[in-house]
């Protein structure tokens, strides 16, 4: 209700700066750990020797307009206290803003998570994941400094330590397993800040929460996501909540870092458009969807010439967004509208050398302004930095699956209902 947000420029990016090619730590930037540590046990109380199927399901609040972002409540530490964090596929690292003492933290809906003393060592190979090139030098062989840098400007500085995460398993047992987070006691706002108390990092690394558990052997290296056009939703990690003969699945590309099926075509309505080699990522930590400047411009000049001769109007009064439309009066949904916008596509190659198509409908796409304006969810991606990067965020995501396999090394998509938390086995995509 009614919390506008200040024009287009608060929309979120979180994929990690290392991608874009800067490094995630300078020598000149190390800080001490304020606190004496000790580095203590380093193997997971809950260790599984053989490999139960079974998955973790976490519902997840907030909705692409107005919140802009997902959140997720993870209970950590012993006793276990309960924390708000952003959900990320752009970047790998969980922290939490973190009373080491604190430096600088931020606004923050829970107290300060305190670390218990278990700090990650320089030399251990999680630490090694978060170095952005191989020459990295341990000047402090008993603590493992990081700093993640995010696309909006964002920024975490901080030490990882090992904690307890208390998780609900879908096979009804509950484990504990000690994990690696990072204790973030120096952070820098973004231009998408809102309070939260750290950042969930499910990217491909090998810091990444879900590579953790699978190598206790917890659940299986797979990710989904299911964000509900009504908001909220959820997430699950493992991989026997669907069924992937129903998944239409696209290679992930090995030479990106983050999740990426690799170049796509632009069709619209359903004809080829001549924008091609679009790399592209799915990113959670983004609220609206991001395309080079040739392929965004290209894509509005599609869409203006649609709305020729249909009655809506450019609405340059309302700012939520830089493109937005109005009708004779203001609309109440996206259904209001959905007949006058067509539905493009982008698509991959996949194996078999055919393609694969995710398609973005006007819900994919559209929002309906605080003005009852229709706003377009497709951002100019080079105005903000990505370079010829196209990122596929929340609002083209919506009511579906998309799932990130990192044993098969490939991202599905399916239609989903997002609103009901799966149970069972084959729950979340189901024959009509
Ligand atoms: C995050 O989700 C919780 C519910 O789990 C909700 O109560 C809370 O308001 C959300 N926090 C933020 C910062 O959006
Ligand atoms: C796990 O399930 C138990 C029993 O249903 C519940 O009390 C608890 O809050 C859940 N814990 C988490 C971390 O979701
Ligand atoms: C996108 O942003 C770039 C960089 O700011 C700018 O040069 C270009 O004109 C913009 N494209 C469109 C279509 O607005």
């Amino acid at each position: 209700m009614g919390k506008e947000k200040e024009g287009f420029c608060v929309v979120g990016v979180l994929v990690l700066f290392l991608f874009l090619g800067s490094s995630v730590t300078s020598d000149d930037r190390q800080k001490r750990w304020r606190k004496a540590m000790v580095s203590g046990e380093t193997m997971a109380s809950s260790m599984l020797i053989n490999r139960v199927p079974s998955s973790i399901v976490l519902p997840l609040h907030g909705n692409v307009y107005p919140n802009g972002y997902y959140n997720v409540t993870l209970n950590i530490g012993q006793p276990s206290k309960p924390y708000f964090l952003d959900v990320d596929t752009g970047s790998d690292l969980t922290w939490l803003q973190c009373d080491a003492p604190c430096v600088q933290c931020l606004e923050a809906p829970h107290p300060y998570y305190r670390p218990s003393n278990n700090l990650v060592a320089c030399t251990d190979p999680i630490c090694q994941s978060l170095q952005s090139n191989g020459d990295h030098r341990c000047e402090n062989p008993g603590q493992c400094d990081y700093e993640v840098a995010y696309a909006d400007g964002g920024s975490s500085f901080g030490v990882l330590v090992r904690d307890t995460f208390n998780l609900n398993f879908t096979s009804e047992k509950r484990h504990s397993p000690l994990l690696a987070l990072g204790c973030g006691y120096d952070q820098f706002p973004g231009g998408s800040h809102h309070p939260i108390d750290g950042v969930l990092g499910l990217g491909k690394g090998k810091s990444s929460i879900v590579s953790q558990l699978s190598s206790l052997g917890l659940v299986r290296n797979v990710i989904g996501h299911c964000l509900s056009g009504h908001g909220g939703g959820f997430l699950f990690f493992g991989d026997d909540l669907y069924d992937p003969s129903r998944v239409a699945w696209t290679p992930m590309s090995p030479d990106v870092k983050h999740y990426s099926p690799g170049l796509a075509e632009l069709s619209f309505d359903g004809k080829t458009t001549g924008f091609k080699n679009l790399l592209t990522t799915f990113d959670s930590g983004a609220s609206y969807t991001y395309l080079n400047s040739q392929a965004y411009q290209g894509l509005i000049s599609l869409l203006k010439k649609e709305l020729s001769g249909k009655p809506l109007k450019e609405a340059l009064n309302d700012r939520t967004l830089p493109l937005c439309w109005k009708g004779r009066k203001p609309f109440k949904s996206i259904r209001d509208v959905k007949k006058y916008f067509k539905t493009f596509a982008l698509s991959f190659k996949n194996e078999r050398k055919s393609k694969t198509e995710l398609e973005f409908p006007p819900e994919a796409y559209l929002i309906i302004s605080s003005k009852g304006n229709a706003c377009l969810g497709i951002l100019n991606g080079t105005e903000v930095g990505l370079n010829d990067l196209n990122v596929i965020g929340d609002i083209s995501m919506q009511d579906r699956v998309v799932i990130y396999d990192n044993e098969k090394e490939r991202i599905g998509w399916a239609p989903g209902n997002c609103n009901r938390l799966p149970k069972s086995k084959s729950f979340i995509i189901r024959s009509e």
